[in-house]
């Protein structure tokens, strides 16, 4: 299963390098949400591969596909990860699709198009990076730690804005970048070339399948109070599991 999901998610890849080439369609979702015809074009490609070879399965994709599934198995789905990146040229983003079971996602393809990574995993059997297995770092103190994060759309207008967080980590780390693909970012830890990534507020899509491949690969995730993360809920905090608590103590709202 997971060879035919790489497939796919490489297919979509080349799809959004296309469109990349060629010129993009931008069209405002919110104030400065956007949506591109590639995300469209990516999703309608993926949604229709899985359809056809998992006729079964449900489907919830970020821009509007669904399929209420007639077993236990649901698609998540997110055709690019990254949008604002890829409107602006800026060449960080992603496809990810994460198989979720129940409250759990049992298997994971991210695929970074821009510098050929294909990240996989599957439940219980590790995180690889182009069929390399991946561990996260060994690093022990955040002060020491490279991490990222990320800040909400309605950024504006909310108190969950993450900005005091954001603040109090960058003082006490080497760094904090935001670098604006949850799902790529979440692989980024899984590969130990970052100690930790937070965000709040984010959606299954974002979090599905970059989540599995921290566990993978003997990371710790958690919502961002600590709590017991969900692949459905908002917020993950992501790390390395040596700098967890300390981290959980400094983003505590
Ligand atoms: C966004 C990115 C970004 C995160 C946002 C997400 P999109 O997804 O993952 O890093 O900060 O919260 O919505 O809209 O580019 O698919
Ligand atoms: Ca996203
Ligand atoms: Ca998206």
């Amino acid at each position: 299963m997971i060879e035919a999901v790489k497939e796919i998610a490489l297919a979509a890849g080349e799809i959004l390098m296309e469109k990349l080439l060629t010129g993009v369609s931008v069209q405002a979702k919110g104030s400065i949400d956007l949506v591109t015809d590639a995300d469209q074009a990516s999703e309608a490609f993926v949604v229709r591969e899985l359809r056809k070879r998992f006729p079964e399965h449900g489907i919830l994709a970020e821009e509007g596909a669904r399929r209420e599934g007639a077993g236990e198995y649901l698609w998540v789905i997110d055709p690019l990860d990254g949008t604002t990146n890829f409107a602006h040229g800026f060449p960080y983003f992603c496809v990810s699709i994460g198989l979720v079971q129940g409250d759990e996602t049992v298997l994971a393809v991210v695929y970074d198009p821009v510098r050929r990574e294909c990240f996989a995993a599957e439940k219980g059997s590790g995180a690889y990076l182009n069929g390399r297995r991946l561990t996260v770092s060994k690093t022990d103190t955040v002060h020491r730690s490279l991490l990222a994060t990320g800040f909400p759309y309605d950024i504006a207008t909310t108190s969950r804005n993450n900005l005091e967080a954001f603040s109090r980590v960058n003082k006490a780390s080497q760094g904090v970048r935001s670098l604006g693909a949850a799902a790529l970012d979440l692989c980024q830890v899984a590969a130990g070339r970052l100690d930790a990534f937070w965000e709040l507020s984010l959606r299954p899509w974002d979090l599905a399948a970059g989540s599995l491949m921290v566990q993978e690969a003997q990371g710790t995730v958690t919502g961002c109070a600590g709590e017991k993360f969900s692949p459905l809920g908002h917020d993950v905090c992501a790390s390395n599991g040596f700098i967890h608590e300390e981290l959980l103590q400094l983003i505590k709202l």
